[in-house]
């Protein structure tokens, strides 16, 4: 096969920190996980790694993580389709991350604004957590990905990556390939229900203005009908001044594929109420069997354990030549991992 009948390599991660995905990790990322699993060489994985740079409790971050695949799978990964895994499974991870920190500047890495919040939030803050830019660069660099699907939140981590690989092919010879961020710049930040000037998300979002995967219907139902709007009374789109409808229409658009103009001449002279009930139902429909998929796909442990293991051991095959070829360009010993 000539480089260019080659599939482009996809690579994305999603951190096993709650209970359930939310709608913002669902239409900034996981949508385009799935549907690129058709179109590319894709690699999905999920970093329990970066889970554990801040505070955790074992028993609970093992069943996240276990929860955290089944939604993948429920959200329609076909492991016969992409390479799922989880990080953990995967040593060559760490072990290219430790590589790429001893490339890292400390001022490049003190900017990463992640970080920043992050750490702001905690009473303590790890060296893990600063070095995670640096895992996540490793997790992309390992399979020389040419594109990463994410949300904009991730941009900067992104860049960074971007610069390790550049300066790293700089110093020793072309290693990696230099990966593209792949944004949708539609749903590239879905706001909170209750505080529509914040990014929708399981930390900094109060219980109502946060809608998870699996939440009930009808739990679903209420987040959208008390979703903030304003005293207009207009469905328009317009996110400077109307960020709470904006948001909806946004989710509205996403779910249902119509476009935003459609949806404002459909809603016309209409109010809230009706727009929010529609959009209402839209959401319960669309993500109340992917709630139903999880539990099925949680009740065959021995399955899910089999279709993880088989893509940690996918992945593993797919790390080692460009983990091999980075050892011996720093000057080390070829790894010995098996
Ligand atoms: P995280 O939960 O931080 O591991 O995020 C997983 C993925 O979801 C990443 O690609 C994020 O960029 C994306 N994401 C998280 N929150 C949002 C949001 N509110 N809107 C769009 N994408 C998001
Ligand atoms: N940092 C990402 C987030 O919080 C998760 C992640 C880890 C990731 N490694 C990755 C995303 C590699 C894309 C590629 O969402």
């Amino acid at each position: 096969m000539s480089a260019a009948d080659r599939k482009p390599r996809v690579f994305s991660g999603i951190q096993p920190t709650s209970d359930s995905f939310h709608l913002g990790n669902y239409l900034g990322a996981l949508r385009q996980w799935v549907a690129m699993q058709e179109t590319t060489d894709a690699l999905y994985c999920v970093v329990d790694l970066h889970a554990i740079t801040v505070e955790h409790e074992p028993k609970v971050l093992r069943e996240r993580s276990r929860v955290s695949a089944a939604q993948l799978l429920a959200l329609g990964l076909d492991p016969e389709r992409c390479t799922l895994f989880i990080q953990s499974q995967v040593p060559e991870h760490p072990m290219l991350s430790w590589i790429l920190g001893s490339e890292t500047g400390m001022g490049e890495a003190s900017r990463m604004t992640q970080f920043k919040d992050k750490s702001a939030k905690q009473e303590r803050t790890t060296v893990g957590l600063f070095t995670y830019p640096m895992l996540m660069a490793a997790d992309i660099l390992l399979y020389q990905t040419d594109q990463v699907p994410v949300g904009e939140d991730q941009r900067q981590h992104l860049e960074l990556t971007r610069d390790l690989a550049i300066r790293f092919n700089g110093t020793y010879g072309k290693t990696f390939t230099v990966p593209e961020p792949y944004i949708v710049k539609e749903t590239a930040t879905i706001k909170d229900l209750t505080d529509p000037d914040k990014k929708m998300s399981k930390s900094s979002s109060g219980p109502r203005g946060c809608l998870y995967l699996l939440d009930e219907p009808n739990a679903m139902r209420k987040k959208i009908k008390s979703a903030v709007t304003d005293s207009e009374a207009s469905v328009r789109y317009d996110p400077e001044n109307k960020a709470g409808v904006s948001n909806l229409l946004t989710i509205y658009s996403s779910l249902t594929g119509d476009s935003i103009e459609k949806l404002e001449s459909a809603y016309a002279g209409k109010g809230y109420g009706d727009f929010k009930g529609d959009l209402a139902d839209v959401v319960a429909d669309t993500l109340g069997p992917i709630a139903t998929a999880t539990r099925e796909i949680l009740d065959d442990r021995a399955e899910l354990d089999r279709i993880l293991t088989m893509g940690a051991e996918k992945a593993r095959a797919m790390a080692a030549p460009t983990l091999n070829k980075t050892y011996k360009k720093v000057g080390f010993y070829p790894p010995v991992t098996r």
